[in-house]
């Protein structure tokens, strides 16, 4: 196949995207993508409403069938004003073209929303499909007067290529089509995932919203069928093709059904930015050479639940324990897992130990409360592990950094032969976790603020004056992190340190975005451990 671009407005562009909601969720993260996927002409931006919406609370991705994801994570983001700020900072370059997906509830709300965003995007797509929120979504697009009127009130305010992002199950695709184009959309994006529906583990519903909406490799025949729907109806309509695309012959099979331009996103879980460079480069290859090397490149993805029992609780302080577990937990130094209560929630850990498996945690939000509840012979559910190990060069001298609950996130790496110091920092002796000791036992570091043990005062107030080492490892309140990078800036390499900050990690997969740092990496899939390398 000749890749064909494909014609947007005034633009010209390469006929792939990662469709909404996926990876480039952040703008950090489409600057990113528009810096390194020559491929990638199509920046589709995450659902923006007007106002900022938290979303779901998880788990708000699981993995029903190999490479195949229900998702509720029910249009999490920064709302239209917040949004636009950031996009006031973003350089896109000429050759991309940035579609910004917005959703709204009314007719009203996407006035406001094309208002706002239109000045900055190269194109709108509107999304009249999701199916996990109460309003909008489904609802709008299964009646076509709405559909008309919103797509009207849009049309008549921007004069950008304007997109309708249609779901597989409407009651009538072609009819909601029909009313969208009738009222100016110039093009269509299909599909959006399928849903709602419910998925459930050992009788419980997994996702906290219960329902969510299908991606990935399941749906492709309902994919194919939407978009040969509406080939076959409008012929002249450009049509975005998503849904379960994950080699050439998967987009060959929607050019065949009409598609002109393909969006990637299931595809991608696990892929570190790296990989999706490498995977974006062989899908082209394979197209233009007929070969079939990219379903090499797909990752198995492990979302899977393990049943553990609590079998000993220690509370250090009142809202400060470690749960210790009947089983073993294999993972490498740095990496971390995800614990799940049914019906309460997950949340993101580090792994204190593994054999057997204990979590250090203190109380913070709900779900740490809920998980303080937990008593020896209490059931839980971990899946993992997420994350990569540095990589640490063989003959550096190591200094381990930790402070409040980062100390568990470093424990692991004090098995290594070439940590040389550890510096560990807590508010007061109750939440302090001494860690396995390095070789020399002098050569562990204690700082408390209220001075209840070791030096009183901050762990960098040690760490800038016994500092002996080449090599860094910091994971701890972000503060803290970006006080230590400072002092260890002056001793060694940006590349020879490595930090973990808590961002907001979700999946853990790499799709949902959400834990994207400043320069666009998602840290839950190149780190957490990320180098201060720019
Ligand atoms: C985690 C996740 C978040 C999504 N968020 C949005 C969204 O905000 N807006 C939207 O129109 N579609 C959203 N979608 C749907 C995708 O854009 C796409 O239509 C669907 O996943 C099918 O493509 P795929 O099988 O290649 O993943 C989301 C999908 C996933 C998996
Ligand atoms: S991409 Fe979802 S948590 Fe990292």
């Amino acid at each position: 196949m000749r890749i064909k671009k494909i014609r947007l407005g005034n633009k010209e562009v390469m006929p792939f995207t990662i469709p909404s909601g996926i990876i480039s969720t952040e703008a950090s993260s489409l600057e990113r993508l528009a810096k390194e996927i020559p491929e990638i002409g199509i920046l589709t931006t995450k659902s923006i409403t007007p106002e900022p919406r938290l979303g779901h609370r998880e788990p708000v991705l699981a993995q029903y069938a190999q490479n195949s994801f229900i998702n509720a994570v029910g249009l999490t983001n920064q709302g239209m004003e917040e949004f636009a700020r950031s996009l006031d900072r973003l350089k896109i370059p000429d050759d991309k073209f940035l579609l910004i997906s917005i959703a709204g509830t009314t007719p009203d709300e996407f006035r406001q929303l094309t208002k706002k965003l239109s000045p900055y995007a190269d194109g709108l797509e509107l999304n009249l499909s999701c199916p996990n929120v109460k309003q909008g979504g489904l609802q709008i697009g299964n009646d076509s007067r709405i559909v008309r009127e919103t797509v009207s009130t849009v049309t008549s305010l921007t004069n950008k290529p304007v997109f309708v992002k249609l779901a597989p199950n409407l009651a009538n695709i072609v009819e909601t089509a029909m009313a969208a184009i009738e009222a100016g959309a110039n093009g269509l994006t299909a599909i959006n995932t399928k849903g709602p529906e419910e998925y459930k583990f050992e009788g419980y519903d997994v996702l906290t919203n219960k329902k969510g909406g299908k991606s990935g490799r399941e749906i492709i025949t309902l994919g194919l069928s939407c978009v040969q729907k509406l080939a076959d109806n409008f012929s002249n309509i450009p049509i975005i093709a998503c849904g379960g695309i994950f080699s050439a012959n998967d987009v060959l099979a929607y050019e065949n059904a009409g598609a002109s331009a393909f969006g990637i996103g299931s595809a991608l879980a696990m892929m570190k930015d790296s990989e999706l460079r490498q995977y974006f480069s062989t899908l082209i290859r394979d197209l233009e050479d007929g070969t079939n090397n990219t379903s090499n490149l797909i990752k198995k993805v492990n979302m899977e639940y393990r049943k553990f029992r609590v079998t000993d609780r220690y509370d250090l302080a009142d809202d400060f324990h470690v749960l210790v577990m009947d089983c073993s937990f294999e993972a490498q130094a740095g990496q971390f897992l995800f614990a799940w209560l049914p019906e309460k929630g997950e949340k993101p850990f580090s792994i204190l130990e593994t054999t057997p498996l204990k979590i250090a945690f203190s109380e913070k939000g709900c779900f740490t409360k809920d998980f303080a509840k937990l008593k020896p012979k209490d059931e839980i559910y971990f899946r993992g592990p997420y994350g990569i190990s540095p990589e640490i060069p063989k003959n550096s001298k190591v200094a381990l950094v930790g402070g409040g609950c980062g100390i568990a996130g470093i424990n692991l790496f004090a098995e290594n032969p070439n940590i040389e110091q550890v510096f560990i920092g807590a508010k007061d002796i109750d939440h302090l976790i001494i860690p396995r000791k390095p070789n020399d036992p002098n050569m562990l570091f204690l700082a408390t603020e209220d001075g209840s043990a070791g030096h009183k005062g901050l762990v960098t107030d040690l760490l800038s004056i016994y500092h002996n080492a080449d090599f860094f490892i910091n994971c701890g309140p972000e503060a803290m992190v970006k006080a230590a990078i400072e002092i260890e800036s002056q001793l060694t390499f940006p590349e020879r340190i490595y930090s973990s900050i808590d961002y907001m990690t979700r999946c853990g997969v790499g799709l949902c975005g959400s834990c994207a740092n400043e320069q666009g990496l998602r840290t839950c899939v190149e780190g957490p451990f990320m180098s201060n390398k720019k």
